[in-house]
């Protein structure tokens, strides 16, 4: 227990937090400091280093320990914020929903690279927190869309999040198990499925394998089981000229295309995110 005579200036609190993630084996001990300090003094990062030699307060050193043992036992800093910015929106998270990852981005930019024509309607199966269907909502003022998933927490944050960027009036989320309960066509299908191979969820890093729900991370035996369930069904659900587009993990790309052609889609593509990994997969139906 610390003791309360001894004040703590500020700059040694940051020194001394710095210090306890590093020996944590954090990744980015110096940033995630910073960030979890700022919060807990209800600051921005640049005021915090302005201000380096002020005071703690008892209370503010407690909350700040309170949050650097969280990051030091490998809690994500955005699941201790609660809150995670995707295609410069906010999304508040819980723990049904996946952390959105920025490599998701690559969806959106292919979507709005290939598009020629704006679509009306948008289907995002696995929606989570239903970042990729609002962010394309937010890029196509004139669509709406249906976002599902088989988690109710999720489904629940999908609908608040909604609310919060004011998309609330084109976006509908429901509890589902994929495309079960579907009986309409869309123009744009997106879905980032889970694709990890179960044997592979117990060596991912600590902040992903204890914090994302394991029901977003499984993706069965080969990693690729969701695809096989979904991929065959999606001509049905598509427009004429409508797209399907698929988030896929390192390596998966060309099997999904595979899938694709197998099911009659058209006009495949491959897509990199910004480590220049194949990321996203895009399919066609003839229009
Ligand atoms: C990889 S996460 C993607 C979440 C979000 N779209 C994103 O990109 O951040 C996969 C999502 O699929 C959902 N899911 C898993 N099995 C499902 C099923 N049978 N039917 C519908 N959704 C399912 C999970 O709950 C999870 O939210």
């Amino acid at each position: 227990m610390r003791r309360k005579s001894l004040p703590r200036l500020l700059v040694e609190q940051i020194k001394i937090s710095i210090d306890a993630l590093e020996k944590a084996g954090v990744d980015n001990p110096v940033l995630d400091a910073r960030l979890l300090i700022a919060y807990a003094l209800d600051c921005d990062r640049l005021k915090l280093l302005m201000d380096v030699d002020r005071t703690l307060s008892d209370k503010e050193i407690l909350k700040i320990e309170t949050l650097i043992a969280r990051r030091a036992s490998h809690e994500p800093v955005a699941r201790i914020f609660g809150k995670r910015e995707f295609w410069g929106l906010n999304f508040d998270l819980n723990e049904d929903t996946l952390d959105p990852r920025a490599d998701s981005e690559t969806l959106i930019e292919a979507i709005l690279r290939l598009t020629q024509t704006p679509p009306s309607r948008i289907l995002d199966l696995g929606t989570g927190s239903g970042c990729l269907l609002l962010a394309l909502l937010s890029e196509y003022p004139q669509a709406t869309g249906l976002g599902i998933d088989l988690a109710p927490g999720a489904v629940q944050q999908a609908k608040q999040n909604a609310k919060q960027l004011n998309l609330s009036k084109r976006a509908e989320f429901k509890v589902g198990d994929w495309l079960e309960n579907i009986s309409e066509k869309f123009d744009i299908i997106i879905s980032n499925p889970p694709y990890i191979a179960s044997t592979e969820i117990p060596d991912l890093m600590p902040e992903v394998r204890n914090h994302d729900p394991l029901r977003a991370l499984d993706g069965g035996t080969s990693g690729l089981e969701i695809y096989k369930i979904l991929i065959p069904q999606i001509p049905k659900f598509l427009n004429p000229g409508g797209m399907i587009v698929m988030e896929v993990g390192q390596g998966q790309a060309n099997e999904v295309i595979s899938m694709m052609q197998q099911a009659g889609l058209t006009k495949p593509s491959k897509h990199k995110d910004l480590a220049g990994i194949e990321r996203c997969v895009i399919g066609w139906k003839s229009p």
